[in-house]
């Protein structure tokens, strides 16, 4: 176990930490959730084993650059002997938080977890830098269902994800990428995402409507049911509309709130998708209904904008008696 950890988390060092820091790692009475701060400049990486029985694991780096690590760690090796020890780790949740790894090293940790029955992995601020293995023949990574990524770097700029992707097997439902700082990706690079429902591309102020139409590469979300764009830089509904139009993407759910939308009368008319059915368009800076929503909605939330008065009937889209329509 002890050496699996240390593969794991490719901390193979165990840095002499003086007697009098804290311990960097602590563990809940339930034994669930595992924490471990290594901000402190020498900390005690063996506190790790700690997580080893916990089901919620975040490691926090200090901002701390791990490159130094990979010259001790061999990313090609047979794994083969580890999989048993790490297939019986109850993680089921991992973050990796504020740290400068190499990409080779992050992968390497992919495919190790490959054998984990890891659910949900987050990174956020982190810094991944060089370049990558060759990708490997088949997704050797985990089976996630939600992957949530937060102001990630990436060397490799607008192929990130594609890259990300291959180390991944295809069962992933949920992506979550916030403060990017590239959504213009190389979509033929990118390979179809078979079961993502949900994508969530809240929190990038910069992204704007063109933004959205490199994000949303074309034909590669065919299961896309909920689109999320929260503070996303977005300007009309009928901008918003065009993109999603361009991009043939099928919604059911669209998230436009807290954006700086407004309705001009000018715009092109657009047709929404045929299956969208919620549409949130709350903390945003309309003063009237849109024109040219889409005909039928269950859900409309138009509160917290600047209407001036209780929209009437006609112009709002037809709706079913149970829905749900909100404006203040
Ligand atoms: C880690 O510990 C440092 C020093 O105690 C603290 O400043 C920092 O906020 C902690 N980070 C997290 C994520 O808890
Ligand atoms: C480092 O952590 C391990 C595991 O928690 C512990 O056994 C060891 O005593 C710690 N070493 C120091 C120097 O604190
Ligand atoms: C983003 O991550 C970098 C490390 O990669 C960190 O230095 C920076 O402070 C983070 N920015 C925010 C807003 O958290
Ligand atoms: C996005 O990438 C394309 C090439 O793939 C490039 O032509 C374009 O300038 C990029 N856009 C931005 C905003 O960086
Ligand atoms: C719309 O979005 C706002 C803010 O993100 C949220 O508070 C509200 O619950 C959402 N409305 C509906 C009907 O889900």
């Amino acid at each position: 176990m002890e050496r699996v950890l240390g593969s794991l988390l490719l901390l193979l060092t165990l840095v002499h930490a003086s007697p009098t820091t804290p311990e960097p790692c602590e563990l809940d009475e339930d034994s669930v959730r595992c924490v471990c701060n290594f901000s402190d400049p020498q900390p005690n990486w063996s506190s790790a084993f700690l997580c080893a029985g916990a089901v919620d694991v975040e490691f926090y780096g200090g901002d701390r650059s791990l490159e130094h690590f990979l010259k001790r760690v061999d990313t090609e090796a047979d794994l083969g002997h580890l999989a048993d020890v790490v297939k019986s780790l109850p993680w089921q949740r991992l973050k990796v938080a504020d740290a400068r790894v190499p990409a080779a090293m992050l992968f390497g940790v992919l495919r190790m977890l490959g054998y984990s029955s890891l659910k949900e992995l987050t990174l956020e601020n982190l810094d991944v830098t060089g370049t990558t293995l060759p990708p490997p023949l088949e997704a050797l990574g985990p089976n996630l269902n939600t992957l949530s990524l937060s102001n990630v770097s990436w060397a490799t700029g607008d192929a990130w994800l594609a890259e990300l992707q291959q180390w991944l097997k295809p069962g992933l439902q949920v992506l979550r990428i916030a403060q990017a700082h590239s959504l213009n990706f190389s979509c033929e690079q990118v390979r179809v995402f078979p079961a993502l429902a949900t994508l969530d591309l809240s929190d990038n102020p910069e992204l704007g409507e063109r933004g959205l139409i490199s994000a949303l590469c074309p034909s590669k979300f065919p299961a896309l049911q909920v689109l999320a764009l929260r503070n996303a830089g977005m300007e009309t509904p009928s901008g918003v509309c065009s993109a999603l139009a361009a991009a043939s993407v099928q919604l059911e759910e669209l998230d436009l709130s807290h954006n700086s939308l407004r309705y001009t009368a000018d715009a092109p008319g657009c047709d929404w998708p045929s299956k969208l059915n919620s549409l949130n368009l709350s903390f945003n800076e309309l003063e009237q209904v849109p024109k040219g929503l889409p005909a039928k909605l269950r859900v409309l939330d138009l509160s917290y904008n600047k209407l001036d008065r209780k929209p009437r009937p006609d112009e709002l889209p037809e709706s079913p008696p149970q829905c749900v329509r909100s404006w203040l």
